[in-house]
């Protein structure tokens, strides 16, 4: 496909504004939503993978199907749950998640937003989300700019603003005792992250699109039906995103030189040798970072899967 057919399939997301206008007025940092008829979206949202929960659960994919315990008492998440016991839990009521999809269509839309948004290759990421009617996800919000697409079934979301943090690099919800990580990136850490007090309404019907920025609060109020959406989920890499992956992935920073104890972090030394180190270590990152290495980590990195840290932040005792 050539870059103006990948900009028309995107515009299907963003109608009736165009690519252009939609990066010009609401990309990265505002909320938009679509209601307009889109015919680019037909081949999306009609994939026979996505009609029901058995083809739903035997889609191949990257990222695992996890199930929302929506129905429970106390929200939790069981993680990479086998296609039967999703079924089971499905029928129960809770919402069944997959992240990184992978069927034709969806890799063509993969690279349909990576070349409309001017991405790294393998950037965007496709989950979905099912759950008969009923109670939906509770208020949360994600580490990545999301596009919501209805695929099936009404779905009412609340959403709203966030004012604890911008540009998170964890997804977030309601605690009374947020971690050190989310702490570090509050406005005012010494609070307790509270659930909005004013939303705005969205109802959502098949070939509806909301996109939404990093931190933005949202719920799904009620599935009014049976409902399936999909999460087309970029993640906008920053420098703080491409250092921590140079720590932890770049083969060299795993050799014996920087392995070894090192006495410039001794006490006697804090103060004369340590600094020096420092700064030849730090040149030795620029020197890792040189000849095409700094391209080929980022690459690496847009394409990790980390399921949105997967609520990585959310009280101990709901996680499964
Ligand atoms: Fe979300």
């Amino acid at each position: 496909m050539s870059t103006t057919e990948y900009a028309r399939l995107f515009e299907g997301l963003v109608a009736p504004l165009s690519a252009q206008e939609f990066k010009a007025t609401a990309w990265p940092a505002g909320l938009h939503i679509s209601h307009e008829a889109k015919p680019g979206l037909a081949a999306l949202l009609a994939q026979p993978e996505l009609r029901d929960i058995e083809s739903f659960c035997a889609i191949g994919n990257d990222g695992g199907i996890h199930i929302n315990y929506t129905r429970e008492e106390r929200f939790r998440i069981e993680l990479n749950a086998d296609p039967a016991h999703a079924i089971e839990q499905f029928h129960a009521g809770n919402t069944i998640q997959i992240l990184d999809l992978k069927t034709d269509e969806i890799r063509r839309w993969n690279r349909a937003l990576d070349a409309a948004l001017g991405l790294i290759p393998g950037t965007t990421l496709v989950n979905a989300f099912t759950s008969l009617r009923g109670k939906g996800i509770p208020w949360h919000w994600d580490s990545q700019e999301v596009f919501v697409v209805q695929v099936r079934g009404r779905k009412l979301w609340h959403v709203a603003p966030n004012d604890y943090v911008e540009w998170p690099t964890l997804n977030g919800m309601p605690t009374p005792s947020p971690s050190r990580e989310m702490a570090f990136q509050l406005k005012d850490p010494t609070q307790p992250i509270l659930e909005p007090e004013q939303w705005r309404s969205v109802e959502m019907l098949p070939g509806s699109v909301m996109y939404m920025p990093r931190g933005y609060w949202h719920k799904v109020e009620q599935n009014l039906e049976e409902s399936l959406h999909l999460v087309l989920q970029v993640r906008l890499p920053s420098w703080r995103d491409l250092f921590r992956f140079m720590l932890d992935n770049a083969p060299p920073l795993y050799d014996l030189d920087w392995r070894r104890p090192t006495s410039a972090l001794s006490p006697d030394n804090l103060a004369t040798m340590a600094p020096r180190e420092f700064k030849e270590r730090l040149e030795s990152l620029e020197r890792l970072a040189g000849g095409g290495a700094l391209m080929a980590m980022a690459q690496q990195f847009s394409s990790i899967i980390d399921g949105g840290g997967l609520y990585k932040d959310i009280a101990p005792q709901m996680k499964y």
